[in-house]
């Protein structure tokens, strides 16, 4: 495909007017310093919409909706990144310049694009294979019909087909250029110890899996053959650009569909998405027959709080998934259940019902997923007392989870009529499970490490114990989360900003300016701290991407440009000087003075460059997941209490980086140490309990260095109780 070159696409976000834009759509009355007028987004009478020349973002303060011009027009107006920005360069009359890449791009492309370009190299030739060759239209492509797969879907999902060969892939991107390197990387080819290498993919249909920007990141291949002793799915390994525990299978063709419903469907496999869609139901994602994973979570959250689950009407199945709600329940989510007909799955259901049918039946008989789960472990139990008691302390433990108060309140109710017990009691369970949550969870894997073998535990056991794990690291992200959010807006919204300087040994003349991205990303390397929020830490990368690969090159650009300006700026000045008859006297002082103002100026513009670079490039990258976060973190009006410096005026956030920066990454850390030691404190109760002194004594003199860390944090942040718990406190 021809892309938009990078300089047009540079040239039309510096461009775009938010305010000029929204306009085209909003009718904007000004208020202060902003524009507010009626939400595009939603029915309202009372404007809540908001427009930030500043910030070069909207955003409503009602439904949430908004971001820079390309996000604006993608959301009003369904329209793909790539057409935002023709709209944008169209109304502005910027002459689009497109490109093929070149042989010598290729070879400079990071390797990470060059894994991509792989991967879109595999893509194509998986699907021409499907649609172009007479082996995978007969295989292949017959398959697909077979299971009423419509051509519109193949195009959709980008379906294909591998040739039963050893090296069909391998010779066709050798033959275009592309290194076995990236092919193994990517894990298309596989090497074996001998040093020969095959092709992963042979003989499956292909199902790629794309990210929420588009990209492809991996593939699935399902066997043709009803052989029992070949696996089923072939899929790519991990790789740079594939963590698998971040990818929900369909996400890229549901997402518009999720924020139009608001609601994700959640089902098990590739074709029951596939399925789905072709019966119209389109906001459906796939956690790809693995439990759900706290990243994946927090993906279908940015685009919607409610979540129905399909099952199949297995019961094992169901039973086995439970625990793995809990996790979505934790992360404030409302979840419903559906179960299908007997016999039935999302594929299969989906095909043989009109899609009015298909909806209707979600629509009729999705249920909470409490109710759900307190019926399904209610029929088991029957009436045997012991149990139903048992049934009751699971419940409560699902409800325990739930973020909201008033939500846990309303269930525990539910639970108690549904159970015929007495809500009171039930409440008081509740609040004593919500308070020791944490506690009971750290006791709890240390008491599993300390089993004596692997080997010795049922499956139920392990797969309890690694729910728990599961468990305990949401519950550890949690308490990350905010101090987390607070470094990440900080480095969003002042990108590469020199927020001080240090002295340079070599050169001490010369200090060197220490700018906020750089220096957040070395000091948290430094302490091998990284983001525990997986779309945190995705959106901390594309940062520093951002910076290391175009900052650089387009600050140069700006600069020149800015020259200029400036120069025409003192010419002008000059004759204006020259102009007044003044004294030389008078001409020399004025000129001084034009001096100094031109590059005071001069160095605010640059800073400015700086401080906003990410911010305008994050909220209008092509990376969904990026744009989002960075909008909402940018948009978020933040009150700063008036801080006076001692020439008496208000300092602005970014005059106090220097201050606030260090401070927040001492509060992150602090609350790493504070989990450490939690955990090192369970672990003493476990060695005591097994009267194993010598390891008591070490855990406590582990505990001891900890400690006088965590002293020399709290001396920093200036309390002598350090409450990591709490927000950082700079409002
Ligand atoms: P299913 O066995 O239900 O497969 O596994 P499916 O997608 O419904 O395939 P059809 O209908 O038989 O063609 C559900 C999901 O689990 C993953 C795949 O993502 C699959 O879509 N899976 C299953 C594997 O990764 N490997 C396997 O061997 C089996
Ligand atoms: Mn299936």
């Amino acid at each position: 495909m021809k892309k938009i070159d990078r300089e047009t696409v540079q040239k039309i976000l510096d461009t775009a007017d938010i305010v000029d834009v929204v306009s085209d759509f909003v009718s904007l009355k000004r208020r202060g310093a902003n524009y507010i007028g009626l939400c595009p987004f939603h029915n309202e009478r009372t404007p809540s919409f908001s427009v930030s020349k500043s910030k070069g973002i909207c955003k409503c303060f009602s439904c949430g909706k908004g971001g820079a011009p390309v996000n604006f027009l993608m959301e009003l107006e369904q329209m793909s990144y790539q057409e935002a920005l023709r709209w944008l360069a169209n109304k502005y009359h910027i002459e689009i310049k497109e490109r093929e890449e070149s042989e010598e791009e290729r070879r400079q492309a990071s390797e990470r694009e060059q894994m991509f370009a792989v991967n879109e190299f595999a893509l194509n030739h998986f699907r021409h294979n499907l649609t172009d060759t007479d082996t995978g239209r007969a295989i292949g492509l017959s398959y697909f019909r077979q299971r009423g797969i419509s051509d519109a879907m193949i195009d959709r999902f980008k379906l294909g087909y591998a040739i039963e060969l050893n090296d069909d892939l391998h010779n066709a991107a050798a033959n275009a250029g592309y290194k076995d390197e990236f092919l193994e990387r990517t894990g298309l080819i596989v090497r074996k110890e001998n040093g020969q290498t095959y092709d992963r993919f042979r003989g499956r249909v292909i199902y790629p899996v794309h990210t929420l920007s588009g990209k492809v990141v991996a593939f699935g291949g399902r066997t043709l053959r009803t052989d029992k002793n070949i696996a089923k799915y072939v899929n790519s390994p991990e790789s740079a650009i594939y963590r698998k525990s971040f990818e929900l299978y369909g996400l890229y063709q549901a997402r518009q569909a999720i924020t139009r419903a608001d609601k994700c469907i959640l089902v098990e496999g590739y074709m029951d998405v596939i399925s789905m869609h072709q019966a119209g139901i389109e906001n459906v994602v796939a956690s790809s027959g693995t439990s759900l994973t706290d990243g994946q979570i927090r993906m279908i959250h940015r685009f919607t709080q409610n979540v129905t689950v399909i099952y199949d009407s297995d019961a094992a199945g169901i039973k086995a998934s439970l625990r793995g709600i809990d996790l979505l329940l934790a992360e404030g989510l409302n979840i419903k259940v559906l179960l299908l007909p007997e016999g039935e799955d999302p594929d299969s259901f989906s095909q043989k019902n009109e899609s009015g049918t298909v909806e209707r039946y979600i629509r009729e008989n999705e249920s909470d997923f409490i109710r759900f789960k307190t019926r399904i472990l209610l029929d088991e139990a029957g009436n045997d007392p012991m149990r139903r008691s048992k049934v009751i302390s699971d419940i409560l433990r699902s409800i325990s989870v739930i973020p909201d108060a008033v939500t846990r309140g309303i269930y525990a109710d539910e639970c108690a009529r549904l159970m015929g017990v007495k809500a009171d009691m039930l409440h008081a369970q509740l609040k004593k499970l919500v308070t020791d949550i944490t506690y009971r969870q750290s006791l709890k894997q240390q008491a599993d490490n300390a089993k004596s073998s692997i080997a010795d535990l049922t499956p139920q056991q392990i797969q309890d114990a690694s729910d728990d794990a599961a468990d305990r690291n949401a519950a550890v992200a949690r308490r990350l989360r905010p101090y987390e959010e607070a470094l990440l807006r900080l480095v969003l919204k002042y990108g590469n900003y020199a927020f001080t300087t240090f002295a340079d040994e070599d050169n001490p003349q010369e200090p060197t300016p220490l700018r906020v991205t750089d220096y957040v990303s070395g000091d948290l390397d430094a302490d091998e701290v990284s983001f525990s929020d997986p779309a945190l830490a995705h959106v901390f990368q594309c940062a520093v991407d951002i910076i290391r690969d175009e900052w650089p090159e387009e600050r140069k650009r700006f600069i020149c440009d800015l020259e200029k300006r400036m120069e025409t700026e003192l010419a002008d000045g000059r004759r204006a000087l020259a102009e007044q008859g003044l004294s030389v006297a008078d001409i020399t002082r004025g000129e001084i003075e034009l001096n100094e103002r031109v590059q005071r100026e001069f160095d605010e513009s640059i800073a400015g460059f700086d401080a906003d670079f990410v911010a305008r490039r994050a909220t209008s990258s092509p990376d969904d997941l990026l744009r989002r976060i960075s909008t909402d973190m940018i948009a978020e009006p933040h009150q700063l209490s008036k801080i006076y410096t001692r020439s008496g005026h208000v300092a602005s956030e970014r005059e106090r980086l220097a201050d606030l920066l260090p401070r927040t990454l001492h509060e992150l850390k602090s609350v790493h140490l504070s989990v450490e030691l939690d955990s090192i404190l369970a672990e003493i109760k476990i060695a005591q309990e097994r009267g194993d002194t010598d390891e008591v004594m070490n855990l406590i003199n582990r505990m001891m260095e900890r400690k006088a860390l965590q002293n020399e944090f709290a001396k920093y942040l200036g309390e002598r109780n350090l409450n990591p718990d709490k927000l950082p406190g700079w409002e």
